[in-house]
């Protein structure tokens, strides 16, 4: 693993992945998986932000989750996959930098406000709510990486692990506050000031051409659907396209579909080109050839899905080696945290039995 760049990313588990997942974060980690040192963090405690009622739905979540990362290609040799609330480390951590930030800078974090109104959460979020922003900067601290690739909505939480690593380094490691973030390390922080690396594939709209796909609108099209069900599901993405001659719009869904999932890229100029004219192609034809390459991409996962499913055992072997790798790390940055904070009282180490 030493010499490649580190990098961290990871999902709240909830449920079954879709290609909105693939397309928006899984298929760049497989592509990272073997010149990065990769840490992919399954965020299990977030999800009790929400659903901490359903517990028993969180822990088969995380099982899924991993299944569907295994089905898509992540080298579990390669990458490091592990469960948040395995590693005390970050949980520890998360009650130092608690410490560093302004109450009212996390409230500010526009994420957060997003979805107090997205979800509706009004005046009833609980304490715990806003603590896992400050949590998800102590996930991505504990391991130090360089970077870590994320969707656009996440930046602002990228934001502020960098304003804390910023404050630890300064407040504890005699870091000078106009110091480069690059110079943080060198100059004797504990932590690196991350970067957020956005990916340029933005958002997959829902098979009902309005939403981002999502498990929760009921427009998605999952990693695990059976090759008769992709079919079904991309026969009704909603176009309102009414006749193989209507000049057709080449920025709709159905189209957004087509640039990324036909992979001859002349082939996807030639039915742009044809269908902006109207040159008597119909949105079944288009979406005949759009379910065949779908097809072709999800076959290899379904295979590789298939031995997994039941086997729940092997899932946990996974984790269990993950978890064990990733306490090795964030043990260590805490290590060096500790000592920075005064807190170095007695060694310890993490072994599971
Ligand atoms: N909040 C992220 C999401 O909902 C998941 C996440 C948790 C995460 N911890 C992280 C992402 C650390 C990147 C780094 O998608």
């Amino acid at each position: 693993m030493s010499g490649k760049p580190r990098i961290l990313t990871g999902d709240t588990p909830t449920g079954r992945l879709h290609l909105g997942h693939w397309v928006g974060s899984v298929k760049r980690r497989v592509e990272l998986q073997h010149t990065h040192d990769c840490y992919f963090i399954v965020a299990n405690y977030h999800a009790f932000t929400t659903r901490s009622e359903r517990s028993a739905e969180i822990r088969s979540d995380c099982l899924e989750i991993v299944r569907d990362y295994l089905a898509m290609g992540i080298d579990p040799d390669a990458a490091t996959v592990f469960l948040q609330s395995e590693i005390p480390a970050i949980h520890e951590l998360c009650f130092l930098f608690a410490m560093l930030l302004p109450f009212n800078r996390v409230m500010r974090n526009p994420t957060l406000k997003d979805e107090i109104k997205v979800k509706d959460l009004g005046e009833t979020y609980s304490f715990g709510f806003p603590l896992y922003a400050v949590g998800q900067c102590s996930d991505i601290l504990s391991f130090r990486p360089v970077g870590v690739p994320v969707g656009e909505d996440q930046v602002p939480h990228l934001e502020m692990t960098r304003e804390v690593a910023r404050r630890f380094n300064q407040v504890y490691c005699g870091v000078d506050e106009h110091a480069e973030d690059h110079d943080h390390a060198k100059l004797g922080g504990v932590f690196p000031v991350p970067r957020a690396e956005v990916g340029k594939v933005g958002r997959l709209v829902g098979i009902d051409g309005k939403n981002k796909m999502s498990k929760s609108l009921g427009n998605a099209i999952f990693i695990s659907d059976p090759p008769k069900e992709v079919e079904k599901k991309v026969m009704k993405i909603f176009t309102g396209r009414q006749s193989p001659t209507e000049p057709g719009d080449v920025n709709n869904a159905l189209f957004q579909y087509v640039e990324a999932f036909i992979p001859d890229a002349a082939r996807v100029a030639e039915l742009k080109d044809r269908y902006a004219r109207g040159d008597n192609i119909g949105d079944g034809h288009v979406k005949k050839e759009l379910a065949a390459c779908l097809n072709d991409l999800l076959e290899p996962m379904r295979k590789r899905r298939a031995q997994f499913e039941g086997r729940d055992d092997l899932i946990l072997d996974i984790l269990r080696k993950g978890c064990a790798r990733a306490n090795e790390t964030a043990e260590a940055t805490l290590e060096a945290a500790r000592k920075a904070c005064n807190l170095h009282f007695f060694p310890r180490s993490i072994g599971y039995r």
